[in-house]
């Protein structure tokens, strides 16, 4: 096993257009990380430069302590498991299984042991002697990661391993997926689209946007703490609401009325104009589930549409957004390859509120979860660790505002 580092790796294809810009991971030995985004941001792209299916434009590529940008894809030792696993049809899992020890000459006792162990882990015994057509989706699967296993490789990558899967057998794949690595504790890069997968496989998890890295985290970090708009809203279903806003003193003021937020959180964007406000759907409550305030605020507004699926409902309340919020917001749905930004707010309510359609609805907002962002470049200007990073910075500059 070994750990993967990426340094500044670019990858521009014949027609110049750079595919993978500048990134820089790096992947410690054992850890699970994700690479996701929408189509075409180049995970793949990225994928392939490790496995050395792909040149590398410039940068440097790492595995273990040895550089391989100029090695051969079959001298990196790496196990790619691709969409289509690409069995033998003609063969037995058990010699599916084989195949690459027999490419290496293993004597047959070897080869006897480790497809055995494989086997043995992937829970395949009883298919042994069958061949790859007559298994289901997720039987086949695991053939081809046992013949990935037996080559001792020193890290697994997947591409989209589970898309040609239905619903029910990818969440089987996805939870299977998850414990082998725990047990084998191998280096893993997985590519996916499927932001459930990345929220749910990867140690950390890479958000890349036209090829350029946007953040590096824990699910739990990207989702608490994202570093931008694009991020914001491809992590999270039903996405964050992005709401025009401006900021003065402790009070936000939103379409639906006037919040209060935390003091820290406010001094970060003090005469900074207008803001795009971002919460999540569950940081809204229905007033009179919650009782009594507590840390967030209140206001009143007109619910359009109400979904009740039982342990929650959504409640949609449209609203009117200007011009630079509304541009910023159309570009991030073209980013994010059409998922609606519309100008809708989406509440998520307690199965239990009474809230109905056409209502005027007194609703809770939980302040301290807002960010609040750029409109022109879509960063985040109120993330905790700033308060940490920059607290000199932030000190000074409210100093000079003031
Ligand atoms: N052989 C190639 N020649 C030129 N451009 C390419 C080539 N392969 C990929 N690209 C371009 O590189 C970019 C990244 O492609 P890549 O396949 O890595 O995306 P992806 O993130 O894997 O997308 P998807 O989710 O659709 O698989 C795309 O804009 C694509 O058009
Ligand atoms: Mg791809």
């Amino acid at each position: 096993m070994a750990a993967i580092s990426m340094k500044n790796i670019v990858k521009k294809y014949g027609d110049g257009f750079p595919a993978v810009n500048d990134v820089s991971i790096d992947v410690a030995d054992g850890e699970f990380i994700i690479l996701v985004g929408p189509s075409g941001c180049g995970k793949s792209t990225l994928l392939r430069m490790i496995v050395g299916l792909e040149d590398i434009t410039s940068g440097e590529m790492r595995i273990g302590d040895r550089v391989v940008n100029d090695l051969a894809p079959r001298d990196r030792n790496l196990a790619m498991v691709f969409q289509n696993y690409a069995l033998y049809p003609h063969l037995t899992v058990y010699e599916n299984i084989a195949f690459p020890l027999r490419l290496a000459g293993e004597k047959d006792d070897e080869v006897d042991r480790k497809v055995r162990d494989a086997s043995a882990t992937l829970e395949l015994d009883e298919h042994l002697d069958r061949k790859p057509g007559n298994l289901s989706g997720g039987q086949r699967q695991r053939v081809a990661m046992g013949r990935a296993i037996v080559r001792d490789a020193d890290a697994f990558l997947f591409d989209e391993p589970l898309s040609n899967l239905d619903a029910k057998l990818r969440g089987q794949m996805r939870t299977e997926i998850a414990r082998l690595q725990r047990r084998l504790g191998i280096t893993t890069v997985y590519v996916t689209h499927d932001q459930t997968e990345a929220m749910t496989l990867g140690d950390r998890v890479a958000v890349l946007k036209r090829g350029v890295l946007q953040q590096l985290a824990t699910p739990r970090e990207l989702y608490t703490q994202p570093n931008n708009l694009f991020v914001a809203g491809f992590i999270g279903s039903p996405p964050m609401n992005f709401l025009p806003a401006t900021v003065e003193g402790d009070q936000v003021s939103l379409p639906f009325g006037k919040v209060r937020i935390p003091q820290a959180k406010a001094e970060r964007v003090q005469g900074r104009g207008l803001l795009i406000a971002g919460v999540r759907p569950e940081h809204f409550e229905d007033a009179d589930v919650v009782g009594k305030p507590g840390d967030g605020s209140t206001f009143r507004a007109k619910v359009d549409v109400v979904e009740w699926l039982g342990n929650e409902s959504y409640a949609y309340i449209p609203f009117e957004a200007p011009p630079e919020v509304q541009a910023q917001l159309d570009q991030l749905e073209r980013d994010l390859d059409g998922e609606a930004m519309r100008t809708q707010l989406v509440v998520s309510l307690d199965g239990a509120s009474r809230i109905r359609e056409g209502d005027e609805a007194e609703l809770w907002i939980e302040t301290d979860q807002m960010h609040l962002f750029d409109p022109e470049t879509g960063e985040n200007l109120t993330l905790d660790r700033k308060v940490e990073d920059n607290e000199q910075a932030t000190l000074e500059h409210t100093a000079t505002d003031g």
